[in-house]
């Protein structure tokens, strides 16, 4: 499941409860939900899961700082697509009115863009979170 496939690769940093740690690991909890919210906000996530992500970012009112690791090589399609789903309603995330489960067809769309860490965090600034 999306919960299990969080706790064996996720928990390690954004911790098992979603809280991250201040100035580490961002949380996802409350958070998730405010990336879904922005137009682009829904693709980005499957990005920075399959490619990573670097450079500064702020988080709830935390820089952050550091390194997220590409999933591109470990998990498939529907494993990515499980573990956003968990996300988008666990940990308290409210996606947003009408918000459709993601599936593995849009994550393997998303991996054929062949992005980089940096390239992701460029489209974050884009974002405007
Ligand atoms: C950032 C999810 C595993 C460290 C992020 C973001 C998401 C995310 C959605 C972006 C937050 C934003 O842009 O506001 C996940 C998921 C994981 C995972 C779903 C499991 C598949 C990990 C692991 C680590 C990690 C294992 C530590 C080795 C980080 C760091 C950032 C981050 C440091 C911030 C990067 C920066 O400062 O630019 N993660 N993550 N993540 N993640 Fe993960």
């Amino acid at each position: 499941s999306g919960q299990a496939l969080y706790g064996q690769y996720c928990a390690s940093c954004h911790q098992a409860n979603g809280q991250g740690l201040p100035g580490a690991f961002p949380p996802l909890a409350g958070h998730v939900q405010e990336v879904l919210a922005k137009k682009d906000g829904r693709a980005y996530l499957i990005q920075v899961v399959l490619f990573g992500l670097q450079g500064e970012i702020k988080v709830k009112g935390q820089t952050y700082n550091g390194a997220m690791p590409a999933w591109e090589a470990q998990l498939k399609d529907d494993q990515i697509a499980a573990i956003l789903n968990f996300l988008a309603t666990g940990f308290g995330n409210k996606p947003p009115a009408g918000f459709k489960p993601y599936t593995p067809e849009e994550v393997k769309k998303e991996r054929a863009k062949k992005l980089t860490p940096q390239k992701v965090y460029a489209l974050r600034q884009a974002l405007k979170l």
